[in-house]
């Protein structure tokens, strides 16, 4: 029967073109592009930093792992105050994302022992309002203790949550993971004289101490307030030279910045010695020679009591054994040309600039008390922060290879287009022997840290990739629009429909048209069944149960004929007769009149390109916002 085969081909065709329609293989391509753009290349570039990938220390070794972040610095109303709303929301809502995505991967895939941060956690924490200060500026007074509060939860939220979901032993730490955040940025804090006691002391509340020294696998880590320490010696942006001014009022103000960092240099090695005392008392339980009259409870430098005697002689560890590594926000001084090695983004020096909050690098005054009070051949590691690009450098002004290496902003939104951190190795086994022998000529051991530059996604690089795909979208879409035919589509619809029906002539059609939906479709479906039931979902004999006797169950479904050839009336029949439709399974009458609307061959060109639009979109657009809130 060749009406059959027709039919057959029809429905065969209309099948087909369904499921392999533009807006589902675009639907395909964007879901292969959105897994590679949020999930893919985010785990294969921590993938890359694995440890064994890098590390080359002897067999058989269990090294210390430490995670260096560096300049997170939240995006605030102090990052864009000019942004304009859901701009400023957006950039908010993507570097948080940016930054817990990476960041929970990094613990996940490399479970560091200690995770330490490199200070400017916030971008404008020195500008929040606290009791008893208020930002200098104008238009962030209206931001008080509240916002900070609201801005240390992100934080947590972001840094904290996929810490504590790590597990808390390690093999290489016996007392436990750790995760320090206490140094500040001149981002949070200010810099030198700009800083605002309360704002300090709030900082400290939360994050400090600002000042510390821990035994972090074998090595002494400084931690040094260095924001603060440069209100003794600061470059003057105006004049460009260095010193505190004459005013001595101004000077007395700022000497309360700058004095507790010296007092706690002055004191650190014995704060160092003590810790490590403690370390190899406590960790490997080695029993000194020498009794010992004071047993020191806590490495924390600010709890030192003020000792006028030489404690050196109570704590007859050597220091040395304990190669002390130094983290500073603000990078040591250095000249304008030291290069700064291959891996930094742009240019090839820190440029030694200073301004308004800020100084690019420390005085040579600064640096040198710095190395002089922690004994620069104890020194073997600098890290810094702040400049947001790599730089790596080793001080030739100092006796030993000090090298110091500042650590890139983990934040894509810092003006670097491949964020990173710094993944650091320690190994020393440490003799128990030369540890307590105390012998000034014995040598800090060298080559007992390994680094390695952890790049992330390149998020613009990834957005841009989307900008592409989507132009590519829209030109798939607009071309299938062009080749789309508006009037032939009609009429091989309305074509299907007669087909589909079975009364080929055109007096029957005309009483097809005329007639009641729920009857003619009762006739087809009656009339037909025995010809092609092979066609047929619903059970056979449906189509001789009387309307009134049917149920609300949508479950038979119709024959795909059936379905397009209603859809090929411009209007239903029945709406145009204003009958009740009991075919539609007791749907509201508006509903169903959308529904077949929706399902019409579009009338021109351009309501055909805005359908396929809209059924490409909605979807890639579900799936994109689904990976963006899950994980
Ligand atoms: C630290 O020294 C102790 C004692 O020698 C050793 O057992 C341990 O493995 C060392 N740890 C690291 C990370 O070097
Ligand atoms: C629709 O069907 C009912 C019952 O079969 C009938 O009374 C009515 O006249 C029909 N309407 C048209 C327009 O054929
Ligand atoms: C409806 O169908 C029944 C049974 O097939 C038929 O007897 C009746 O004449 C039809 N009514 C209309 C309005 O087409």
């Amino acid at each position: 029967m060749k009406g059959n085969a027709l039919l057959a081909q029809a429905s065969l065709g209309s099948v087909k073109g369904r499921l392999i329609s533009i807006p589902t293989a675009l639907l395909v391509f964007w879901i292969f592009l959105l897994l590679w753009g949020e999930r893919r290349i985010f785990d294969q570039s921590v993938r890359q930093c694995l440890w064994q990938q890098w590390e080359s220390w002897p067999a058989h070794t269990q090294p210390h792992h430490v995670l260096l972040v560096a300049d997170p610095q939240l995006v605030d109303p102090h990052t864009y105050p000019d942004r304009p709303w859901p701009l400023s929301s957006l950039t908010v809502l993507y570097t948080d994302r940016y930054l817990r995505r990476s960041y929970r991967l990094l613990q996940e895939h490399l479970q560091p022992d200690a995770t330490l941060f490199l200070g400017d956690l916030f971008d404008g924490g020195r500008e929040w309002g606290t009791g008893e200060s208020s930002s200098p500026e104008q238009r962030y007074r209206k931001y008080g203790s509240r916002f900070w509060l609201k801005e240390y939860i992100r934080f947590s939220n972001i840094f904290l949550r996929s810490w504590l979901t790590g597990s808390s032993v390690s093999p290489a730490e016996p007392t436990g993971r750790r995760l320090l955040a206490s140094l500040p940025g001149n981002h949070d804090l200010g810099f030198a004289a700009g800083i605002q006691m309360p704002v300090k002391e709030r900082f400290d509340a939360y994050f400090g101490p600002l000042n510390r020294i821990d035994i972090i696998g074998n090595h002494s880590f400084v931690h040094l307030d260095t924001v603060s320490l440069s209100a003794m010696d600061q470059i003057d942006p105006k004049t460009g030279s260095s010193g505190t001014g004459d005013g001595s009022a101004a000077a007395t103000a700022s000497s309360k910045i700058w004095k507790p960092v010296e007092d706690f240099l002055a004191e650190a090695k014995t704060i160092r010695a003590k810790a490590i005392q403690h370390t190899c008392e406590t960790r490997f339980s080695w029993k000194n020679p020498a009794p010992l009259s004071l047993v020191p409870e806590v490495q924390r430098a600010d709890q030192t009591e003020s000792s006028k005697t030489p404690q050196n002689s109570l704590y007859p560890v050597s220091s040395s054994q304990f190669p002390t590594i130094i983290l500073s926000h603000v990078p040591l001084y250095r000249s304008a040309e030291a290069n700064c090695g291959p891996m930094r983004e742009r240019g090839s020096a820190i440029p030694l600039q200073a301004g308004y909050q800020y100084q690019n690098v420390l005085t040579p005054l600064i640096s040198n008390d710095i190395v002089k009070h922690l004994t620069a051949e104890e020194i073997t590691m600098i890290y810094s922060g702040d400049d947001h690009d790599y730089c790596e450098i080793e001080h030739n002004e100092f006796t030993g290879r000090i090298r110091e290496i500042t650590v890139k902003s983990i934040s894509w939104a810092m003006g670097i287009r491949k964020p990173g951190v710094q993944l650091v190795s320690l190994w020393n086994p440490v003799g128990v022997d030369k540890a307590m022998s105390n012998d000034p000529k014995l040598s800090t051991p060298r080559d007992t840290v390994q680094n390695h530059m952890c790049l992330l996604p390149d998020q613009l690089s990834i957005f841009i990739r989307y900008g592409q795909a989507a132009g590519l979208t829209l030109f798939i879409l607009l071309l299938s629009a062009l080749r789309y035919n508006p009037s032939a589509a009609v009429s091989q619809a309305q074509h299907e429909k007669s087909e589909a029906s079975l009364l080929p002539t055109a007096e029957s059609r005309r009483a097809h048209e005329s007639s009641n939906h729920s009857n003619s479709s009762c006739v087809q479906s009656g009339g037909s069944s025995h010809s092609h039931s092979h066609l047929f979902t619903r059970k056979p004999g449906y189509g001789h149960i009387p309307a009134s006797s049917r149920t609300a169950s949508p479950v038979p479904s119709k024959p795909p004929y059936i379905e397009h050839a209603r859809n090929a009336y411009p209007i239903g029949p029945v709406d145009v007769a204003g009958n009740n439709d009991d075919d539609d399974w007791g749907m509201p009458k508006r509903m169903v009149a959308m529904a077949k609307r929706r399902n019409l061959p579009p009338a021109t060109r351009l309501a055909y390109l805005r359908r396929e639009i809209g059924r490409t979109a909605w979807p890639v657009l579900a799936v994109y916002m689904w990976l963006l809130w899950n994980g």
